[in-house]
């Protein structure tokens, strides 16, 4: 059995304390705390194995090597890829986003064709496909919410033409923490012939993956939502189009043959992989693995839920907040808007209680237009928080309503 109510142990940052109060990290949507082991992994790589990865022969440079590219097989693992060469490292999830839709949209995407989204998007799996827009003259369509913040396969259906070229969308969204119906969406997909790029940026630090079993094309991973270091995406992209795809940077150690007139490029990942990549980053992010599978990801996907509907419930009985969808399926997200109260004005007081939660448009003006609301509050759970927890927010929440005499 796993303690739950002791994992902050494992995160030095909770040792402090915020305005005198103990810290209550809410905003692991954002960005998630690090534990020990990956810290220490970070030191203890640059105090006694640091080098360039994939270039000197020298010892350092291939015990480096060989612990980057450890990391790539136990990324490979963990999400259930086929093969190491579909497991490319990107400097975020946007930086993997930025390489699918550049280097497929170079290849792929001509003048008229279809890009599919879906109203919940963030700006990461948007915003590139905007660029691929105005380059290729491409069409953007969006699947539309319904009234919970839920996305039924029926709306893909509804827009996808013979001109649809790639859906993308989120696997869970950073606002409503909606789970969608990504296998059936794929389903759908795949019988027209259309490939799938899933945004899981909210996703792997919550539920088990398996790229296999879902089918996609591609997957692109946030690392340090995932405990690990920040500055570290991985890319997933199924073999095929890791081999097809052309380069999307171009530098050092990408290439195969430099001449004054052509150039060759390496296979996959390295072709992907230009100039001097996170080293450190990467070989501590075999830790924040190691953290998940010690945790167990099923046990944290059960204790998160619990967290979150305990959070749902509390939050439901204060007649003043009014929570964003209402999705049947859903993790560890809870947005909210309270009426006479900007949602900065509601972050800054829970602050002065050491509550860190994020307020504003979450990098996703879309679905708050849709929503006609300039902005909300998000409290997003991550591993280390707990019903104690919920209970600071909640009565941080009720001496934000005194201040404002709601
Ligand atoms: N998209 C990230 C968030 O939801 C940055 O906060």
């Amino acid at each position: 059995m796993i303690d739950f109510n002791n994992i902050k142990n494992k995160f030095p940052i909770f040792k402090q304390k915020i305005k005198g109060k103990p810290l209550i990290y809410l905003d692991s949507a954002n960005s998630a705390q690090k534990p020990k082991i990956v810290i220490d992994e970070i030191s203890r790589f640059y105090e006694t194995e640091f080098s360039n990865v994939g270039r000197s022969v020298h010892t350092l440079a291939v015990k480096a090597t060989n612990k980057f590219e450890e990391t790539r097989d136990i990324v490979k693992s963990y999400i259930n890829a086929k093969h190491r060469e579909e497991i490319i490292f990107t400097k975020g999830a946007t930086d993997a986003i930025n390489l699918a839709a550049t280097a497929f949209g170079e290849k792929y995407i001509n003048e008229g064709d279809e890009i599919i989204l879906t109203e919940l998007e963030h700006h990461s799996n948007y915003v590139p496909w905007h660029y691929l827009r105005n380059k290729r003259g491409a069409i953007i369509k969006f699947a539309s919410i319904n009234e919970n913040g839920e996305i039924d396969v029926d709306e893909f259906k509804k827009i996808i033409t013979e001109k649809t070229k790639i859906i993308a969308f989120t696997h869970i969204s950073n606002v409503t923490g909606t789970i969608l119906p990504v296998k059936k969406i794929i389903d759908l997909a795949k019988s027209k012939n259309i490939p799938v790029l899933i945004d899981g940026t909210q996703s792997a630090q919550h539920i088990g993956l398996d790229v296999q079993d879902l089918g996609c094309d591609f997957y692109a991973i946030s690392c340090h939502k995932m405990y690990g270091p920040n500055g570290l995406g991985i890319l997933y992209a199924k073999k095929k189009w890791a081999d097809e795809l052309p380069p999307y940077q171009g530098g050092g150690g990408m290439i195969s043959e430099v001449k004054k007139d052509e150039i060759t490029y390496a296979d996959s990942p390295t072709k992907f992989e230009a100039g001097t990549m996170q080293t450190a980053e990467v070989v501590a992010f075999a830790k924040s693995i190691q953290f998940i599978q010690d945790l167990g990801i099923k046990n944290i996907e059960e204790h998160e839920s619990q967290v979150l509907e305990y959070g749902l419930e509390k939050l439901r009985k204060n007649n003043s907040v009014n929570i964003i969808g209402n999705p049947s399926k859903r993790a560890s997200i809870m947005s909210f808007t309270i009426k006479g109260i900007h949602p900065h004005d509601i972050a800054t007081i829970l602050d002065d209680d050491g509550v860190a939660i994020r307020a504003g448009h979450h990098c996703c003006q879309i679905l708050h237009d849709k929503l006609k609301i300039p902005a909300s509050a998000r409290a997003s759970i991550g591993v280390y928080n707990n019903k104690d927890d919920i209970d600071v927010l909640c009565e941080s929440i009720n001496k934000c309503k005194k201040v404002f005499n709601i």
